[in-house]
């Protein structure tokens, strides 16, 4: 390809976007692909946005983001985690998305290698694989309660070369979360090894059974290689704001900033504006948002676990379900199918990376009655389906 480098030309179409582009604002198709439910995002949320527009807020700010948001940030980590935060480790950089692939640029060099728990949300890959870092994985194991794997098994794959870790949990697509006493091992690992972990902790509130899943940031000393990545997108239901934010060593807060400039030169002003009042005023919301994601696992669960030819691991966290059916041979064919005979849109389980050719994602964050449609419709498919 003319004008382009080898790494960015290699890449390819995600699978979730090859299926979900060719019918996205269909109104006849439950649309279970992307992450993120049908709800707009909550009233007053918006109505700080267009006050912090009529307020005149539409130029440049700092690239580490407004302070009085990075405040918020570290007031709404320091009472959700009970310890406090060095201010200068928050970022405000745009996206989690953009925060990932500033962490990434950040660590890795051509011929360095990078390890990915996987399965995982197939951007993290391309974001690594852009720097021309050799790209390896550490599978998680489907077990009957759920997808689990050790801090050990994901020691035992780093090698010389390893510069970053990358960890989601929980977990996009299996819903995995990883226990205190793992990451208190990986971390110690990395700290030992100097290995920039990139920890992903994006769904940090969609974990039933508890008010947050473990993070990093309670057991991380200010001058740990860690960078956590969160976002207004799923706790929030902000997904088209393109906000979020990094919790980064110390020391790295400069480099931050200058990198921030690279990418977005900060992140869109009276949005940020509006993220303060979803911190400060939006518990309930994030509340209200975790029971309808728990009510929809275990709507997913109760009508797939029981079924003869489809397998799934109850997720834990985040709000996915990544289901193995018998019988497929491709994923990216059953999905299709599936839409173009049932209206309902998943993602098809070879985008997740490699072993998941016979899974689909399905995202269970939709209202409660799509979700009922599309989980029936499904059933109905799978139990007809006959390979090509
Ligand atoms: C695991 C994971 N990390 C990062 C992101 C990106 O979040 P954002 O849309 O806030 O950039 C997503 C989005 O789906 C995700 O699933």
């Amino acid at each position: 390809m003319k004008g382009v480098r080898p790494d960015i030309a290699l890449l390819r179409q995600n699978g979730i976007t090859a299926v979900a582009f060719t019918r996205m604002n269909d109104p006849k198709v439950i649309p279970l692909w992307f992450g993120e439910g049908d709800d707009v995002t909550a009233d007053f949320i918006r109505e700080a946005a267009k006050k912090a527009l009529d307020d005149g807020q539409t130029f440049y700010v700092h690239t580490r983001g407004i302070e009085s948001l990075r405040q918020s940030i570290q007031s709404y980590l320091e009472s959700l985690y009970a310890r406090e935060i060095n201010p200068r480790r928050i970022s405000v950089p745009g996206s989690a998305m953009i925060g990932v692939t500033i962490a990434a640029q950040m660590s890795l060099n051509k011929g360095d290698e990078a390890l990915i728990v996987s399965p995982h949300w197939p951007n993290i890959e391309a974001t690594y694989r852009i720097t021309g870092a050799k790209v390896n994985m550490v599978r998680q194991r489907e077990t009957e309660s759920g997808w689990q794997l050790s801090a050990a098994e994901i020691i035992n794959k780093v090698t010389a070369k390893t510069r970053s870790i990358y960890v989601n949990s929980p977990c996009n697509p299996t819903g995995w979360v990883m226990t205190r006493p793992d990451q208190e091992e990986l971390l110690a690992c990395c700290r030992e090894r100097n290995i920039l972990l990139i920890a992903d902790e994006v769904y940090h509130r969609c974990v039933f059974g508890a008010k947050a899943a473990p993070s990093f940031l309670e057991i991380a000393r200010d001058d740990d290689p860690v960078v956590v990545i969160n976002s207004f997108s799923k706790a929030w239901a902000m997904t088209g704001w393109r906000v979020g934010w990094v919790v980064t060593p110390a020391e790295q807060s400069d480099h931050w900033a200058m990198m921030s400039e690279c990418f977005n030169t900060g992140a869109t002003v009276f949005a940020q504006h509006a993220c303060i009042v979803a911190l400060e005023e939006g518990e309930h919301v994030v509340q209200e948002l975790k029971t309808q994601y728990e009510t929809g696992a275990k709507m997913v669960s109760d009508i797939l676990m029981g079924h003869e030819r489809i397998k799934l691991a109850p997720p834990r966290g985040a709000f996915y379900a990544f289901p193995r059916i018998e019988g497929i041979q491709s994923s990216l064919e059953f999905t299709k199918r599936l839409l173009q005979e049932e209206d309902v849109g998943v993602a098809p389980g070879y985008t997740f990376g490699p072993g998941n050719d016979q899974n689909i994602r399905l995202c269970f964050a939709r209202s409660h009655e799509k979700l009922q449609v599309g989980l029936d419709r499904i059933v109905s498919f799978v139990e007809r389906y006959d390979q090509p």
